[in-house]
């Protein structure tokens, strides 16, 4: 799909402040979001696919190892002199590549209070804006020339000035994983939501539409965090928000079409590594080889 870039949505924000108990004690000292998924961190797979949308200023929210993160955005001056030096130029424009994607702003989340409590913490450079948030441990893989998540979001977003974000069927299983809405259909390629539950039981969801961590809002969102109480885990939800953005302001849910790997789950992780390294022209085909051969 050929389009301009939403010219509405021009910031995201990251948050990348979880323990990452799920990954210890790999992620004792460095975030999760720093896990390598073929040769890059996951976190870079998700600011491609802001940047893919006319994303240029990305608000990092980070607690424990802010700094591995902080650094990869950095210039290393060492590494890209010795990269010149033995004229591994391919690989020296890579990394310089990433440090001028895209304006990347970091800040700390002080206390571990919750996903909405993660969001609010980009208030004061977020501002009057509308933006994007992309969970850091989500990676969204879109074939090159494809929308990216985002860009689906923002399509939507820049048609209806609505805040919008996507959904994903899930089993009945899984709706406890997530948050799950309540939406009714409209004529358009988008739900109307009405409200949010964040992982409800089975017997009380009201959809099998869960939320894969991408989302477009309007500033409006900060006002309904601000006041927000803590909810499901004691935890400050962006679910709870959302439902009152719904309520005041109006909600939009879309299915976004894209190959998702839950990189925060073990099994996740090692899925994303073993798809998308197969993808790759120069290991993809031994690692085929290899695994039929292991199979
Ligand atoms: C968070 C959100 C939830 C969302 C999920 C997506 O939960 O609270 O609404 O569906 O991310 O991964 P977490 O997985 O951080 O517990």
């Amino acid at each position: 799909m050929n389009r301009a870039h939403s010219s509405k949505v021009k910031k995201a924000l990251i948050p990348a402040a979880g323990l990452g108990t799920r990954f210890l004690p790999a992620t004792k000292t460095i975030p999760k979001e720093m896990l390598p998924v073929a040769d890059q961190p996951i976190l870079l797979y998700v600011i491609e696919e802001a940047v893919r949308a006319g994303i240029e200023d990305i608000v990092l929210v980070a607690g424990r190892g802010k700094h591995a993160i902080e650094d990869f955005f950095d210039r290393s001056y060492e590494l890209e002199d010795q990269l010149l030096k033995s004229n591994r130029v391919d690989l020296l424009e890579r990394i310089q590549n990433i440090r001028n994607m895209a304006n990347i702003i970091s800040i700390r989340q002080k206390e571990a209070l919750g996903l909405g409590h993660a969001v609010y913490c980009g208030k004061p450079i977020i501002g009057q804006e509308n933006f994007a948030v992309l969970l850091g441990d989500e990676i969204m893989y879109s074939d090159p020339g494809e929308p990216t998540v985002v860009e689906q979001l923002t399509k939507i977003f820049d048609e209806t000035e609505t805040s919008t974000v996507a959904v994903m069927e899930v089993s009945t299983e899984d709706v406890e994983k997530y948050g799950i809405i309540a939406a009714e259909k409209t004529a358009q390629s988008y739900f109307k939501v009405h409200h949010v539950v964040e992982k409800p039981r089975k017997s009380e969801a009201p959809s099998a539409l869960a939320l894969p961590g991408r989302y477009v809002f309007t500033r409006h969102i900060f006002d309904y965090l601000e006041n927000a109480k803590p909810g499901k885990n004691n935890e400050i939800q962006l679910t709870d928000a959302m439902t009152e953005l719904a309520t005041h302001r109006g909600l939009y849910a879309t299915l976004f079409r894209a190959r998702r790997f839950d990189a925060g789950d073990q099994l996740g992780y090692l899925m994303a590594n073993i798809e998308l390294s197969l993808m790759r022209p120069d290991i993809g085909p031994k690692l085929k080889t290899y695994l039929k051969g292991l199979l």
